[in-house]
């Protein structure tokens, strides 16, 4: 058991809190806030205890160190909002500074700072010494809140924990633990897992995984062209991993000598573009012409497995059926989100696409658990520990 926020006294203390605030922006403009609203249950607590806040946070992929585009600024200001006090944001390329140092030594208790994006230091993503060092020298106590970040062994998430005398996780990090965990490790059955998205590649250790663990296992999205070809369909010009076919088939085997009835897609909507009114049409799964891409699952694999679903106790859904961004190729994706959404389960989805086709689709309050890790939770469902929590002290 990992010491919680509930264990520390924070009373005039600097905690830097390391949370996911890798949001998604539009023109530089937070397009979806659902990270930031979901840190503020440990924010407000550690601030109404009278912590010094210092939080911190990684945004996109920076390559070459400080890049304008990837600031932390909107989220100083968004989060200066959800909060209602003034969020004061430490702008410095090198992310530790003496400047810095001075910001967060003048903190108040209850005041909130935060730093500028931690990818911004090179060391960051290889967990180098110098800049966790750095983060060290700004803390009393450190709180792991980023789940969405837990499966990386950085500076921010893993270096810093170690050099900070104590350390805790966030509610956060708790309730993602606790429900991610409990599905795993002791679902209510029948226990059914959908993996969709795009690639085979993706959900290798995770589809090898939940076979061990699950009743049913739902395969749709891009991924599922890979199965069709391990059934000798035609795919047209859907994305199919060439290279995985061997591993679908092997899994189609894994399923039957385990005893997971494996649902795969009996047909699929297809169109010849890329595009959101391209021309249409939904065929069996094995009728797909020369020329032609599967870009959803068919309108009889949507009731195929929302019948699969009924009587299910546990779901786990990890990427959307189709490229519900279009419309028409949304549907799948919807199918199922409606299916969850009237179950009397425990509904767990998976971050990244899952969570924001479910958002977007207007179903987020229906489900138990919207998880805020993409790569973090599939890492979870394959059973490897996450480097972010290991880091942090045991109560
Ligand atoms: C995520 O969005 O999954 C997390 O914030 C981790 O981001 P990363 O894949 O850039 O490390």
């Amino acid at each position: 058991m990992k010491k919680s926020i509930n264990d520390i006294q924070v009373k005039g203390k600097r905690v830097l809190v390391r949370c996911d605030f890798n949001v998604p922006l539009i023109d530089g403009k937070i397009s979806d806030d659902n990270r930031i609203v979901a840190a503020l249950p440990t924010l407000k607590k550690l601030i109404a205890d009278g912590g010094r806040l210092v939080l911190c946070s990684h945004l996109g992929k920076p390559k070459n160190g400080p890049e304008a585009k990837f600031s932390l600024a909107p989220v100083a200001q968004r989060l200066s909002e959800k909060l209602g006090i003034q969020v004061k944001f430490l702008e410095d390329d090198n992310v530790v500074s003496d400047k810095v140092r001075e910001g967060v030594n003048a903190l108040k208790d209850g005041e909130v700072a935060l730093l500028q994006n931690t990818r911004f230091r090179a060391e960051e993503s290889k967990n180098g010494e110098a800049f966790s060092k750095d983060l060290a020298t700004l803390a009393d106590i450190f709180v792991n809140d980023a789940f969405g970040s837990a499966h990386r062994a950085h500076c921010s998430t893993v270096g810093v924990a170690a050099l900070v005398s104590e350390s805790a996780v966030g509610y956060l990090m708790e309730k993602e633990l606790k429900f991610l965990g409990e599905a795993v490790d002791k679902p209510a059955r029948p226990f059914v897992a959908i993996l969709g998205g795009l690639k085979v590649s993706d959900k290798i250790g995770v589809i090898n995984a939940l076979l061990e663990k699950v009743d049913k296992l739902i395969i749709g999205g891009a991924m599922a062209y890979t199965f069709f070809r391990a059934q000798g369909y035609n795919t047209g010009t859907s994305i199919v991993e060439e290279d995985r076919i061997d591993y679908a088939k092997e899994m189609i085997q894994k399923a039957k000598d385990k005893g997971v009835e494996l649902f795969l897609p009996i047909d699929t909507m297809i169109t010849k573009e890329f595009k959101a009114d391209a021309e249409w049409q939904c065929v069996d799964a094995d009728k797909i012409p020369d020329g032609w891409q599967g870009l959803d699952i068919g309108t009889k694999t949507q009731e195929l497995f929302t019948n699969a679903l009924q009587g299910a106790k546990t779901v786990i859904w990890n990427g959307p059926m189709g490229v519900f961004e279009f419309e028409v190729f949304a549907q799948g994706t919807l199918s199922l989100a409606k299916a969850m959404a009237n179950l009397d389960a425990t509904t767990i989805i998976g971050g990244g696409d899952s969570a924001a086709a479910v958002i977007q689709l207007g179903f987020a309050d229906k489900m138990s658990h919207i998880s805020t890790g993409g790569g973090a939770s599939l890492e979870f469902l394959e059973g490897k520990a996450l480097p972010g929590v290991t880091a942090v002290q045991a109560k």
